[in-house]
């Protein structure tokens, strides 16, 4: 292997950057950001123009049982790819850079080895997951869930959306049921760019995360039935109201969290706690609501303090509705323990990083990404850019572009630092481009 010949091996950033705004342009909303919720016209759109360009780099593409679509570029030798990608499905409200980076960035990479004849020990793969955001099919990263095996694929064909669709047929609909099996192949190590999502990057002027985990999820759906009634005429002693509890239960999620978080430790395992969705029914000015339906959305880096959360949240709610005198169900929608990234990737990730002249910081993910899935089968890791304000799943979500070159750049060379590694057993061998002879 010729570590001088890669050396200097960069990304094409117009060609990245030009990428995005096409892909943004499909389902475009106001204020600059994209709608293109799971298995929709625009998420089949947006499809269709990736795989197009996975196409054109002539790269093997296979669409699996879920609709995961993965382009893969032959190594020297046969076996599972090193493997990147995210998900190009946003949230209603979504921006350019969430999913949609991780995506573009790997197909990237795998352009600039391909116009560079660079040949990879192994296969080099690129990825995108069904319904990463879980927005309108819960719960998140349902398409990698699968792919690793955690859930069967029949199990998911079959979730109801919010809109009463159902996974299955929406993915006929748009013609990306494909017929690679589910669980699909383990890949000997995976690494997904994405944007940071929050402000850690941006206060303290750092370029790249090496992320060392993702936090905790556990979402819940609560639907309270109460007795729906004249809002003048109804004494507030005689009320059964779905409206009350719903607002009583909100505000408390946020309590809870501060609380917790007053009583933790300084920048340790931070409680989150959103009621993200509340919805009365019939809705109106003058009715006592009949019910409320909303969800809890509680993440924690430690899984006795989500837990613990969880439990505070359940006496909360039992009380509050035994005292109004409403009757609620709850349904998991998500829950997916903290996850910790292999050692190896992350330092591969942070020692790239530094060698390309950046600042880096190792920092868990706040949000939930393809990545944590695939943690479950082989060694990855993640490489996170700045978020301006820290603010995404909002269209004015924002990433200074030489931010983007940059994790690029990092995801490259990390891919190629991955490629000539021992990944099997506990002994790391640096045999590749990076060895500390060739760099320094
Ligand atoms: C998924 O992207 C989440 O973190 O909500
Ligand atoms: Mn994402
Ligand atoms: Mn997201």
């Amino acid at each position: 292997m010729n570590a001088e010949l890669h050396h200097g091996l960069r990304i094409d950033g117009d060609r990245l950057l030009r990428r995005i705004e096409d892909l943004a342009a499909i389902g475009p909303i106001d204020g600059g950001g994209s709608c293109r919720l799971a298995l929709t016209d625009e998420d089949r759109a947006g499809r269709d123009l990736v795989v197009t360009w996975m196409r054109d780099l002539g790269l093997d593409v296979t669409i699996d049982a879920i609709g995961n679509v993965i382009g893969m570029r032959a190594g020297r030798t046969d076996g599972p790819p090193t493997m990147t990608g995210s998900h190009i499905d946003t949230v209603r409200t979504g921006g350019r850079y969430d999913g949609n980076l991780g995506v573009l960035a790997g197909l990237e990479v795998i352009e600039t080895l391909e116009r560079n004849g660079v040949q990879t020990e192994h296969p080099v793969a690129v990825g995108f997951f069904t319904d990463e955001e879980g927005a309108r099919f819960p719960p998140d990263m349902l398409g990698s869930l699968v792919y690793v095996g955690g859930m069967a694929v029949e199990e998911a064909l079959d979730i109801e959306g919010i809109d009463g669709a159902i996974v299955g047929a929406e993915l006929d609909r748009i013609g990306y049921r494909g017929t690679s099996p589910c669980p699909g192949p383990s890949p000997r190590a995976f690494v997904e760019l994405h944007v940071e999502q929050g402000p850690v990057l941006e206060a303290e002027g750092i370029t790249i995360g090496a992320v060392t985990g993702v936090q905790g999820i556990s979402w819940t759906e609560l639907t309270i039935t109460g007795q729906s009634n004249h809002a003048g005429t109804t004494p507030m002693e005689l009320r059964h109201d779905p409206g009350y509890v719903a607002a009583a239960v909100a505000a408390h999620v946020r309590d809870l969290a501060v609380r917790m978080n007053a009583a933790g430790p300084e920048g340790g395992d931070r409680q989150v706690g959103t009621v993200g969705r509340l919805e009365l029914e019939p809705n109106l000015v003058n009715v006592v609501a009949a019910s409320a339906s909303m969800t809890v959305d509680l993440r924690n880096t430690d899984e006795a303090l989500l837990q613990e959360a969880e439990a505070d949240l359940a006496r909360f709610v039992a009380q509050t509705a035994a005292a109004e005198g409403v009757t609620v169900t709850e349904r998991t929608l998500a829950r997916f323990e903290p996850v910790t990234f292999d050692d190896r990737v992350v330092d591969t990730v942070a020692d790239v990083a530094r060698r390309l002249g950046h600042t880096v910081k190792h920092m868990p993910s706040g949000a939930g990404h393809d990545a944590q899935m695939l943690a479950r089968v082989c060694p990855t890791g993640m490489v996170f850019v700045p978020s301006r304000d820290g603010v995404s799943h909002n269209p004015a979500e924002h990433t200074d572009p030489a931010d983007l070159v940059a994790g690029a750049d990092v995801l490259l060379q990390t891919m190629l630092a991955l490629d000539g590694l021992s990944l099997d057993g506990a002994t790391l061998q640096r045999a590749g481009l990076y060895s500390e002879e060739s760099d320094r």
